[in-house]
C-alpha cells in the first residue's frame, strides 16, 4: 500500500522557492518523491536551491519569474505543464516585508509589499488553478503568517497582505471544492530565515522609525511571545507542507494550520 505522504510522480511548484522556508518546503516535497518546478526572483539563490535539492537526490527546475508579472506567472505555469504534463501542488512562499510607522508608510513600499506577497499570490492561484481544474484537482498551500490574525506595529501592509492570504485561501478552498481542489494555509511564527530572525537583521527592516529597538528588546517582542521559547527551524515547515500536499490530508481544506511554537493558542 502507498504510504499517505508519499508524493512519487506528483508536479509541484514551490513559489518562493529559493528563500528561507520555501527551500525547505521545496526539499521537503521533493524528498516525498515529487518533482518541483522552483520559482524565484533572485536568480542566484535560485541555482543554489536547485543544487541542494540535488544534492539530496530530489529532482528540480529551476525558473526565475517575477509573480508580481501574470503574464510571466502564465508563462511559466504552461511551461511546466508542457514539460512534466500537470501540476498536482503550488506552495506559495515568496513574502517580503519591511517596518515603518503607518502614519509614514510609503505609498511605493505599501505597493510593493502588497504586489508581492497579495496580488502575485493571487495570480499564481489563478494561473494554476486553472490547470487543476481541468486536469481534475490538486493541493494549493498558501503561506500567510501568525500576523494574518493578530497586529504587528509597523508592519501594516504586512499584516494586512497576510490577512488577505487568508480570505483568498478560504474563498478558492470553497468555490474550488467541487473541482476537487483543496487550499490550504500556513501560519508560521518567526523562523530562522532573515526575515524571520528580525533582531538579528533590524536595520534592514525598519525604515523611518526614530530609534531601532536593540536586538534584545527584539528578541522579547518576537521569540519572548512564543510559548515554546525559541525562532523555528526552516526544516520545521516541512511536515505540515507534506502533510498539506499529500493524501493524508484527503478532507482538509480551507484550514490554516499554525506552524508557530503555541503564539496564537496563548
Ligand atoms: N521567516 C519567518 O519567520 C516567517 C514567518 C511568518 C511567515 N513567513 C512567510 O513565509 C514566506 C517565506 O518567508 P522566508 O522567511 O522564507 O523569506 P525569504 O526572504 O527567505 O524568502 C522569500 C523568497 O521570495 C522570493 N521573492 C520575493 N519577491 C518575489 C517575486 N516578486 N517573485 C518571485 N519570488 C519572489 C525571494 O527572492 C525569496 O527567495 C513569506 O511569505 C513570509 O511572509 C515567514
Amino acid at each position: 500500500m502507498k504510504h499517505p505522504f508519499d508524493l512519487t510522480g506528483k508536479t509541484a511548484i514551490v513559489v518562493g522557492g529559493a528563500g528561507g522556508l520555501g527551500q525547505q518546503q521545496a526539499i521537503g516535497l521533493a524528498n516525498a518523491g515529487a518533482v518541483v518546478a522552483v520559482v524565484d526572483v533572485n536568480a542566484e539563490r535560485l541555482a543554489s536551491a536547485i543544487r541542494e535539492i540535488k544534492q539530496q537526490g530530489g529532482n528540480a527546475r529551476p525558473f526565475l519569474t517575477d509573480i508580481t508579472d501574470p503574464h510571466a506567472v502564465q508563462a511559466m505555469v504552461h511551461t511546466v505543464v508542457a514539460e512534466f504534463g500537470r501540476i498536482d501542488i503550488l506552495v506559495n512562499a515568496a513574502g517580503i516585508t519591511q517596518r515603518c510607522p503607518s502614519e509614514d508608510f510609503p505609498e511605493e513600499l505599501f505597493e510593493r509589499i502588497l504586489n508581492i506577497n497579495l496580488n502575485g499570490l493571487f495570480y499564481a492561484c489563478q494561473s494554476v488553478g486553472k490547470v487543476m481544474i481541468r486536469q481534475g484537482g490538486g493541493r494549493i498551500i498558501n503561506v500567510a503568517s501568525i500576523f494574518a490574525t493578530v497586529g504587528l506595529p509597523e508592519s501594516v501592509a504586512y499584516s494586512m497582505s497576510k490577512g488577505a492570504v487568508v480570505q483568498i485561501t478560504r474563498t478558492l478552498a470553497v468555490e474550488w471544492a467541487t473541482s476537487h481542489i483543496a487550499v490550504n494555509g500556513l501560519m508560521p511564527s518567526w523562523f530562522e530565515t532573515p526575515m524571520g530572525k528580525v533582531a538579528d537583521n533590524r536595520n534592514q527592516f525598519y525604515k523611518g522609525v526614530a530609534r531601532v529597538p536593540s536586538a534584545e528588546e527584539l528578541k522579547e517582542k518576537t521569540i519572548g511571545r512564543v510559548p515554546l521559547g525559541r525562532y523555528g527551524m526552516p526544516h520545521e515547515i516541512i511536515g505540515a507542507t507534506v502533510f498539506l500536499a499529500s493524501d493524508a490530508a484527503s478532507m482538509v481544506t480551507g484550514h490554516l494550520l499554525a506552524v508557530d511554537g503555541g503564539f496564537l493558542a496563548q
